[in-house]
This record gives C-alpha cells, structure tokens and sequence, in this order.
C-alpha cells in the first residue's frame, strides 16, 4: 500500500537523524514510573504521556493540556497481548484489526476492564487502545510493559504537535521530558474505531481508511456523525485542532473572488493550496504549496499551519481537498481547523 511504502521512508529518516539511546529510554521510564509526564514521538503525532495505572499521574495530563476531565485518553501499549489487561469481552473482529494495522495509526474502542481508573476513560464504558508504528514509542512502551495514556502533547483545542519543538512550544515546564523523534510521519491523529457494539464505527477518520477497515473485516464499517453519538471522539468537538488565526476552507474556484473581495484591513492573508491554479501575485498573500496527494499532504498539514500560525496574518485561506476516500481524515481536519469561521 502506498502509504505505509511512504511511512517507512519517513521512518528511516526518523531512525537516521534522531537516534534514541538507551539511556534516554531508562530516564523515560523512571519519571512516568514515579508519575511524571513524558512526552513522546508517535507515527501520527506527538503524545504527552503518564502512567495509566496511576491517578494522579493521569491527572496531571489534564492539568497540563487544560483538557476537561469528560474527554478519555488513549492508552498506548508496546504489544498486542496487553489488549487483555485493559479490555474485555474483546471480540475477534477486534484482534482482526490489531494483527491487520498494528503497530500503526489506528485506535480501537473496546469495553473497558473494570479496574480502569475513570479517569482514563471519562467514566466511560469503553477504552481506546493502540501500539503506535514509531521505533521511539515502541522502545519506550514494551521497556515500560504497562499502559501509558497519552492524548496528543498540546493545549486542548490547539493543533496537535508533529515535531519535539512544537510540543515544547505547547507545553513547555508542564512536561517532564520530551523525547525528540523528529517530524512524525503520519502527520494526523489516528482513526478511532469503536468495536465496542455490535456495528463497527469509525468515530475519528484518519489515514487508515474506512475501506481498509472495511476490507479487513469483511463487513460495513460505519462512520458516526458528530450528532448520532453520545460518545466523545475528538470529532465530536468542533473547535478541536485550530490555529489561533481565523481559517477559511474554499473550493479552488472561489479563491479568486474571495481574495478580490478582500479589504485593505483584512491582509495579509496565508493560502495554502495543494493544486497548482493561477492566482493573482500580490504582496500580501502568502503563497504555500502542500503536495497534491493525501499521504504526503497530511504529513505536513499541521507542521505548516503551525509555522504559519504566529506570523500575524489576518486570515489563513486553505484550498478544500478532493472528495476521496483517502482525503476523509485531512477533511475532517480541515473542517474542524476551519469551524470557528462558519459559526
Ligand atoms: O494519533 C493519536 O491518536 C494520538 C497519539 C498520541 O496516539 N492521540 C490522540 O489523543 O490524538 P487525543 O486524546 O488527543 O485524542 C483522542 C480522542 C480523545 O479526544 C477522546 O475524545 C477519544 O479519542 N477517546 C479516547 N478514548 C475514548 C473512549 N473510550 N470513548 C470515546 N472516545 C474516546
Ligand atoms: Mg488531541
């Protein structure tokens, strides 16, 4: 498949330029073993990681990211047969998918062990669990053997970090270490497939797509809509991963127009744009060239709209992206990063 063809080349450069030591990994471990937060590197984002078994640690994510306490984390594992410690009544449909895609960007919702402090959980009934494809996080989480719960290293409603600078920039004293494992790979959070009822569905697109899934398991995989679900997905919470600036999504043919009816006070203006249509040149647009195909579009999406999140300008215009199967996860991005300007 393309995309993992891709992933390994990213993860070869990321096992190249940011070697992880040894010791690095035995610091790591001791601080999240006496309750500290250790950030780390995944294949999709950055996460900000504490010991899932301890309360106190887990509230401390909450407290750094500013998160409300009714949004539960994803507890990461380093292997498969750890699903048991942390869920029951796992059906085989969901080991199916484990084998299928992990270690990779895909999170799967499953009934909850009853000793699963609810903190974790947001006294839900369901956990959501995943081994991540980064050689950092796969050290760290089979050195660690238990869960480490880790929603992504930024200030809740931010955009999630992909590089070690950005989870520093968000977090900052907040975290009790950062390991650095370069530009993540994936770029977007993972999809999250709730396999806790009787019809599988996908409550946060991702790359790993409805179509894989559905393949794997040989029936309709659903995907929810943000109002037909009482359950909190990040999907579900419409100013999730937004820059500061106010962000607009428009089809490449209405750009133009949009841009002439823009006044004096309302530039500059950053476009980001990822088809190559003819534009008027002017001094107060600024210009970025994303790559016209989803994996590699979604590889750098976060990291440029960061970069160009502190540059005052007064919009950030993004061109809208095909209506594929492969683009779901980027669109739902999109739309959330977009959301503040359609209310
Ligand atoms: O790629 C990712 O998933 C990254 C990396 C670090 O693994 N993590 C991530 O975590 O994006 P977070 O917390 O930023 O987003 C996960 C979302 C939460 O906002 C939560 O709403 C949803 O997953 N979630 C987690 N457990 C859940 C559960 N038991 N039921 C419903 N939704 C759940
Ligand atoms: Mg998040």
């Amino acid at each position: 498949m393309a995309s993992r063809e891709l992933s390994l080349g990213f993860l070869i450069e990321i096992m190249i330029v940011h070697p992880i030591s040894t010791a690095d990994i035995t610091k790591a471990i001791a601080l999240l073993r006496s309750g500290k937060l250790v950030a780390f590197p995944t294949e999709t984002v950055y996460g900000l990681g504490a010991d899932a078994s301890n309360e106190a640690a887990v509230r401390r994510i909450f407290l750094a990211k500013e998160r409300p306490y009714d949004h539960p984390l994803i507890v990461h594992v380093g292997h498969i047969a750890q699903l048991d410690d942390w869920a029951c009544d796992i059906p085989a449909s969901a080991k199916q998918l484990a084998q299928a895609f992990w270690p990779g960007p895909l999170t799967i919702l499953l009934k909850k062990q009853p000793k699963v402090l609810d903190i974790v959980t947001g006294g839900q009934a369901t956990i959501g669990l995943r081994i991540p494809n980064h050689p950092t996080a796969l050290a760290l989480l089979k050195a660690f053997a238990g869960g480490v719960a880790a929603p992504s290293a930024n200030k809740f409603t931010h955009i999630s970090p992909t590089t070690a600078k950005a989870v520093q920039e968000e977090l900052g004293s907040k975290v009790d270490l950062v390991l650095d494992g370069g530009n993540c790979a994936v770029g977007i959070e993972s999809t999250i497939i709730d396999m806790s009822g009787d019809h599988p569905t996908i409550l946060r697109p991702g790359m790993i797509t409805q179509k894989e899934l559905t393949t794997v398991l040989g029936r309709p995989v659903l995907l929810a809509q943000a109002k037909a679900t009482k359950l909190h997905a990040p999907g579900m919470h419409h100013v999730h991963y937004a820059p500061m600036t106010p962000t607009l999504l428009l089809a490449a043919s209405h750009i133009p127009a949009f841009l002439q009816s823009l006044a004096q006070a309302e530039w500059p203006v950053a476009l980001i744009m990822h088809s190559h249509v003819e534009l008027p040149q002017s001094n107060h647009i600024h210009r970025l060239q994303l790559p016209p195909q989803a994996v590699a579009y979604a590889h750098d999406l976060y990291r440029t709209l960061r970069s160009i999140d502190h540059l005052h300008f007064k919009r950030i215009i993004i061109e809208a992206v095909p209506d594929q199967p492969e683009w779901t996860g980027i669109t739902d991005r999109l739309n959330k990063a977009s959301f503040r300007d359609k209310r």
